[in-house]
Order: structure tokens, then C-alpha cells, then sequence
């Protein structure tokens, strides 16, 4: 059997500020397959974005582990560590906070690409042009700076950055919530078609009822730091458990059924 791209177990981190503690997350576990989308939902403060950065290893965890394609991630440090976290990328909600807008944006897909030393020097150029093809921006804005693009193409950029390292997992925290609803879907096409293409794992954080049906294979709810509900997209949407959940999908203006909901009646 094949390893999963990430697994995490009992995750758990209080915050304090002053008198006033958080657990932030409370004995979190999940797991994600090679190629999957899992979405993590949950009101404002349930911990989703704490989760990111306890898999990407921002901060210290109170207690957990994660392993990432069968290795104990939080056992590894020095070089093995930076080794391995090639494998595991993330994209934030912002892309105007997330990308120095002075940097070059070829700049910007460039560093991951030295840092892992993942191509040599000579045919670096070469490779970003690549990774703009592919997340379907022009080889002449390599030389532009980041200032220069919309929400959605630094958002672009931020995804090819992400891709340079051809991760096994890409979380993505909000990936399309700042942008012009104009492009939310563009960016979700091509979301799916780098999944598709390279087999690369999801975990997928999203406020939008209507994206993480779309995009999700399997949902989990998060509420007060613990996930309260967890199973197939269809499954959870079509007969939700926990309050949270329901609270989430009646949130939702209009859900019109899909075609295989119609014809199951
Ligand atoms: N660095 C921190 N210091 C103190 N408290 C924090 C810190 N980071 C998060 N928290 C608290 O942990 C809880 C979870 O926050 P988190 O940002 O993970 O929620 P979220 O689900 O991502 O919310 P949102 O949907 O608004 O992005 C909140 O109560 C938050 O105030
Ligand atoms: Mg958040």
C-alpha cells in the first residue's frame, strides 16, 4: 500500500494571550492519498488556518505528529527537514502579502527552484518559463516585476512558486477568497488541471460551500479546534451530522442539485 501524501495525528496547540487561552487545535488527525482534495470548513476561528501552519511546521505543536509520504516530519530538522519540505507547499489567501511586489516574478519562482536545488543554475530560466506556461502566464513577464499583476495572476505566480518543487501535498489556505469572483473560477480550472496532471494532494481550506463541492473529495468540519465531522463530499453535503455542518450549508444562498442528485430521485 502506498504512503499517504500526509497523515497527522492528535494535533494540538493552545494559544495564550494574557489570561485568555485557545486551544487552537484539539487533538486534530487526518489523512490525505496521493492525487486527493480534502476540504477543511469551519466558522472564523475554528483553527483551519492554525492546521495549515501546524502541517507546514510554523510554529511549534503542543502535541501530534505528521508524516509526510510515510516520514515522521516533526522528528527531521537541519538539512533532512529542508529536504523533505519540498514535498509540501502551501498557497495563501493574499497573494499581495504573500509575494514581495518588488521581487521580479521571475524571481520569485526561481528561488524554490536554487533552494532545493532542484535545477541546475544554467537551466533555471528555462524552467520558470515552464512553470509560467503551465500556470498559463507569458515567458516575457518573468522580467516584470510582482507589482505589476492583478490578484489573479499573482495568484498565478504564487501556484507556479508553489509547483516549482513538485510537492506531493499544496495546501491551500483560501487560495481564491481575494480575488475578483470574476477569476475564482479560472484559478480553480487550473487548480484542478496541476492535480490532475501531477497527481499532487489538496488540502484544501475554503469559507465557499459551492468551491468545496466542486473541487473536494472528501470534507472535514472544523469547530472550536476539533473536526466534527469528516467523510465524502456528497455524503456530507447530501446528509450533514454535526450542527456546525449544517449551519455551514444553510449559510448557502442557492444550491442548485447536481445532475447525479436528479437522477438518483
Ligand atoms: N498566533 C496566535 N496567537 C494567539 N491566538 C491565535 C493565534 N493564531 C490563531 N489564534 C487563535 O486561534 C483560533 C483559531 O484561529 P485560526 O486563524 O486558525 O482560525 P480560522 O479557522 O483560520 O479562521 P478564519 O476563517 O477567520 O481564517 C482563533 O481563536 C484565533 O484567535
Ligand atoms: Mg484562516
Amino acid at each position: 500500500m502506498t504512503a499517504p501524501a500526509i497523515e497527522a495525528r492528535g494535533l494540538r496547540k493552545t494559544f495564550r494571550s494574557g489570561s485568555r487561552t485557545v486551544a487552537a487545535l484539539d487533538d486534530v488527525s487526518l489523512t490525505l492519498a496521493p492525487g486527493e482534495t480534502l476540504a477543511v470548513v469551519g466558522a472564523s476561528g475554528s483553527g483551519k488556518t492554525t492546521l495549515a501552519r501546524a502541517l507546514m511546521r510554523l510554529f511549534d505543536l503542543d502535541g501530534g505528529s505528521v508524516s509526510l509520504r510515510g516520514r515522521d516530519l516533526l522528528a527531521l530538522s537541519g538539512a533532512a527537514l529542508r529536504a523533505e519540505r519540498r514535498h509540501l507547499q502551501m498557497v495563501f489567501q493574499d497573494p499581495a502579502a504573500a509575494l514581495n511586489p518588488r521581487a521580479t516574478i521571475g524571481r520569485v519562482i526561481e528561488d524554490p527552484l536554487r533552494v532545493h536545488s532542484i535545477v541546475p543554475a544554467s537551466r533555471r530560466r528555462d524552467a520558470v518559463s515552464g512553470l509560467l506556461a503551465r500556470v498559463g502566464l507569458p515567458a516575457d513577464l518573468a522580467d516584470r516585476p510582482v507589482h505589476a499583476l492583478s490578484g489573479g495572476q499573482r495568484q498565478r505566480v504564487a501556484i507556479a512558486r508553489a509547483m516549482a518543487t513538485q510537492p506531493a501535498v499544496l495546501v491551500l489556505d483560501e487560495p481564491v477568497s481575494a480575488l475578483d469572483v470574476s477569476v475564482r473560477g479560472q484559478i480553480l480550472n487550473l487548480l484542478m488541471d496541476l492535480q490532475r496532471e501531477d497527481g499532487i494532494a489538496y488540502l484544501f481550506i475554503s469559507h465557499d460551500m459551492g468551491v468545496v463541492r466542486a473541487v473536494a473529495d472528501r470534507v472535514a468540519v472544523m469547530a472550536a479546534g476539533r473536526i466534527v465531522e469528516a467523510g465524502h463530499t456528497a455524503t456530507v453535503f447530501a446528509s450533514p451530522q454535526a450542527a456546525e455542518t449544517r449551519a455551514l450549508l444553510d449559510a448557502v444562498p442557492h444550491l442548485p442539485p447536481r445532475p447525479a442528485d436528479e437522477v438518483s430521485r
